[in-house]
């Protein structure tokens, strides 16, 4: 379970978050929304002790540099230098690496295999990391949390770059895994995981709106949100988001 209680957060004098109170239940899958720069990804910086906050944070009762062990982490891609001289088992092995002194151990070689191969990219076990597209990078990237078999899982837009069939696949994925974790998801494209989405955070530096997908997922909400407005379509119990990105202007 996570609670968040008056988080605020500032870089020098700008505020990037400010007075978020919320709490989720475990397992579930929330999935955070909101323009560029509306503090999402400081939002899951603050959940990872990445960044100083103000107000009080607990995932499962430990603050969050005391639950690092607890969550598997896949960054924003374009903060993340994909160049590294590595192979594709390097990037997934890399994190089971770092639990032991003695190195890897043959269940972390299983392990990374079986994420890669529920992802389509077994096959490029061998491959140069940096020669691969985009979007299977991020496939590559979400094996890399997949073998963490972390009970938390924290992804910054996991989609971005990949192809439909791929988000779809994704989506499914996350779907499964929601059964036994808490997944925390940012994404510009909420669609491929409606179905399975427990609740909605619209997030721009304040909460706009926290709760189902037919409680949040409405055209005034999102004209709260992005200053524009956002076509939604809703059939039977499951809302769709027609549109794309916006920029917040400050
Ligand atoms: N390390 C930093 N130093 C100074 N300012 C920062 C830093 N990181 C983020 N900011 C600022 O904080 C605000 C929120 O940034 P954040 O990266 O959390 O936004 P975001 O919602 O993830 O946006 P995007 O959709 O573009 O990824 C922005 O105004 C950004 O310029
Ligand atoms: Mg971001």
């Amino acid at each position: 379970m996570i609670e968040i209680e008056n988080l605020s957060v500032k870089y020098g004098n700008n505020i990037a978050l400010e007075n978020i109170n919320l709490k989720l239940e475990h397992p579930s899958l929330l999935v955070i929304m909101g323009p560029n720069g509306a503090g999402k990804t400081t939002l899951l910086k603050s959940l990872l002790g990445l960044v100083e906050y103000e107000g009080k944070i607990r995932i499962f009762g430990k603050k969050p540099e005391e639950a690092r062990d607890m969550i598997g982490y896949m960054p924003q891609r374009d903060r993340v230098n994909t160049n590294i001289p590595l192979r594709v088992k390097d990037v997934v092995l890399m994190p089971l690496l770092s639990k032991y002194y003695f190195g890897i151990r043959l269940q972390d070689v299983k392990n990374a295999k079986k994420a890669l191969k529920r992802v389509n990219m077994l096959h490029y076990w061998d491959k140069n990391f940096s020669a691969l597209s985009g979007g299977e990078q991020q496939r590559v990237f979400l094996a890399r949390v997949l073998a963490q078999n972390s009970k938390v899982l924290i992804l910054d837009e996991p989609f971005s770059a990949t192809d439909v069939a791929t988000k779809m696949k994704m989506a499914k994925i996350l779907h499964i895994l929601k059964r036994d974790k808490t997944i925390i998801i940012v994404t510009h494209d909420v669609n491929p995981l409606v179905e399975c989405t427990d609740k909605i955070l619209l997030l721009r530096k304040r909460i706009i709106a926290y709760g189902t997908v037919p409680e949040v997922l409405r055209e005034e909400n999102m004209e709260r949100l992005y200053g524009v407005r956002v076509p939604i379509i809703r059939r039977e119990n499951v809302c769709y988001v027609v549109g794309g990105d916006v920029h917040l202007r400050h």
